[in-house]
């Protein structure tokens, strides 16, 4: 049995839960202690039932959080049965929560920092972009969406000085393609990393395209998490080179969520 990392449990009280796109929601939680302590890509752990169904916690990072007032905020795509919970939720309701698990995302020191997303993978990199607003002026962002239904308001959601760029697959709005054929435009030669989140398929498109222009690439991922601090072994990755077995497949929730990209079988 591994060793258990230190974590908060808070009951966090929702303070408003509204649709900002089509099956997408956007929840405040008043937790001061996790507002506190959380970083970018790290999770949280929601119990979104307190019977059993869903019986597990289901993972959500932060957005945003203002410490002093205490609240945190939330995005989540209505998905199943424990999303479906959080839809229902009205201010007042209150969500039991632990956490922060993971990893943060740091700021690399390249000169450009390409933030890639796409869906709710705009969680995270919007929340390192908040933190950190000494390197703005060094991060573009790119937001990928099926078509405007589900695209938020991003602008509302970004500091207002982050450049952003947005493409959609039916080109509703912005580029007309894949998010990832912006990428290039966006590289300064031999001085640019890549943090990318979003759909598996998305990231694992993004890391070949930053192998191919040598850049260096870091993925927050987004498995499933039972436990959230690993002794459940269910959310484990595979890595291309490791140097004995046990490092063959390494568990998301306590090395990740944010992973070399170029180190993981996609
Ligand atoms: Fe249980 Fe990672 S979620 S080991």
């Amino acid at each position: 049995m591994p060793d258990i990392p230190n974590f908060i449990r808070e009951s966090a009280v929702v303070q408003k839960n509204e649709s900002i796109a089509h099956g997408v929601y956007l929840m405040r939680l008043l937790a001061p202690q996790l507002a506190n302590a959380c970083r970018p890509a790290q999770f949280l752990q929601i119990l979104t039932d307190p019977g059993l169904s869903p019986f597990l916690r289901r993972p959500f990072s932060t957005l945003y959080v203002d410490r002093e007032a205490g609240w945190l905020d939330i995005i989540y795509d209505v998905i199943g049965p424990g999303t479906e919970r959080l839809e229902e939720a009205k201010p007042g309701d209150q969500f039991h929560i632990s956490g922060p698990f993971g990893l943060p995302f740091d700021p690399p020191t390249s000169k450009r920092i390409l933030l890639i997303a796409g869906g709710v993978g705009l969680v995270p990199l919007a929340f390192l972009a908040w933190e950190h607003p000494d390197r703005r002026a060094d991060m573009v962002y790119l937001m990928g969406a099926a078509n405007t239904t589900r695209l938020p308001n991003m602008p509302a959601l970004l500091p207002n000085d982050l450049a952003l760029h947005v493409a959609t697959d039916d080109g509703s709005k912005g580029h007309h393609g894949f998010v990832t054929e912006l990428i290039a435009e966006h590289i300064i030669p031999n001085d640019t990393t890549i943090l990318t989140c979003g759909p598996h398929l998305m990231m694992a498109r993004v890391a070949d395209i930053a192998a191919e222009l040598n850049v260096p690439c870091y993925a927050s991922l987004e498995n499933h998490m039972a436990c959230g601090f690993g002794a459940c072994v269910g959310c484990v990755v595979e890595y291309k080179t490791y140097e004995t077995d046990d490092l063959r497949y390494r568990r998301v929730c306590l090395e990740g969520p944010v992973v070399n990209a170029h180190e993981i079988v996609w």
